[in-house]
């Protein structure tokens, strides 16, 4: 397509509070290298993607400007301080990015960091037929509705419910629209594509693998050295 530039946004800004870590998140070890050099070489890698707005607390700045020299990670434009929650975070690289003539934007967590490229390619494929598409998986358990107390209210349909993931990838104009109504609206939410939503946007949902977890506490941090191993390992 001739002028389409792609951007991916990649907040890496929390503080890694139910982790505990001493270390923030982003910068743990995986392997041999820091989740956010895994995280940012996938999009690196990614041959449709042209440039990458890193997200990172203040005082991360310093240290995330030196892996982005080190692991000659060129497609990161800007590095940028976040704000206080996640949606603060992305909204500041939406405003970088709306600078910079983009026609569409991934939004990927930095604590993702076992995404396959061929899933940035298959999201990309989609929101350019439908402008808004997230990456999301099946849930395995059965999942129970209480509305607050400790008992059962309703029993959830399995077959019609989603676990969302990132990357979630819009047309700019449409998510740069939807986080600046938002803020208006003081309204608040833990991804992207609820914020397009409210604008009545349908979001694609694009399937995604049980392998992109998101690092959230000490046992996914377990788990997820065993996924790279296999992924690393030539007979996976
Ligand atoms: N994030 C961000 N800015 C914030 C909060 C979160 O950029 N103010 C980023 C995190 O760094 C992470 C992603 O959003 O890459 C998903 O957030 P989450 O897993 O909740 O990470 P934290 O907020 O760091 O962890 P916690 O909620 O346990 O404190
Ligand atoms: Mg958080």
């Amino acid at each position: 397509m001739k002028n389409e530039k792609i951007a991916a946004i990649i907040p890496a800004a929390g503080s890694g509070e139910r982790l505990g870590a001493l270390e923030n998140k982003p910068f743990l070890l995986l392997g041999n290298k820091p989740l956010l050099v895994h995280t940012l070489q996938k999009f690196q890698e990614c041959s449709e993607v042209n440039e990458v707005v890193l997200i990172v607390r203040g005082v991360d700045l310093r240290l995330s400007m030196g892996l982005v020299s080190e692991y000659g990670l060129t497609k990161v434009v800007e590095v940028v301080e976040g704000g206080k929650r996640r949606q603060d975070s992305v909204f500041r690289g939406l405003q970088v990015l709306d600078r910079r003539e983009v026609s569409f934007v991934l939004v990927h967590d930095a604590v993702r960091p076992l995404l396959a490229v061929e899933k940035v390619h298959e999201i990309i494929k989609a929101t350019r037929e439908h402008d808004a598409a997230i990456l999301a998986i099946q849930p395995k358990d059965t999942i129970k509705h209480s509305n607050g107390t400790s008992f059962v209210e309703s029993t959830l349909d399995r077959s019609k419910l989603w676990l969302v993931q990132t990357p979630q990838c819009f047309a700019m104009e449409i998510l740069l629209k939807a986080y600046q109504r938002a803020m208006e609206d003081d309204f608040a939410a833990t991804d992207d594509a609820s914020l397009v939503e409210r604008l009545g946007v349908k979001v694609k949902i694009v399937e995604g693998s049980y392998d992109n977890i998101k690092i959230t506490t000490r046992e996914d941090l377990e788990l997820a050295e065993l996924i790279l191993r296999r992924q690393l390992s030539p007979a996976a």
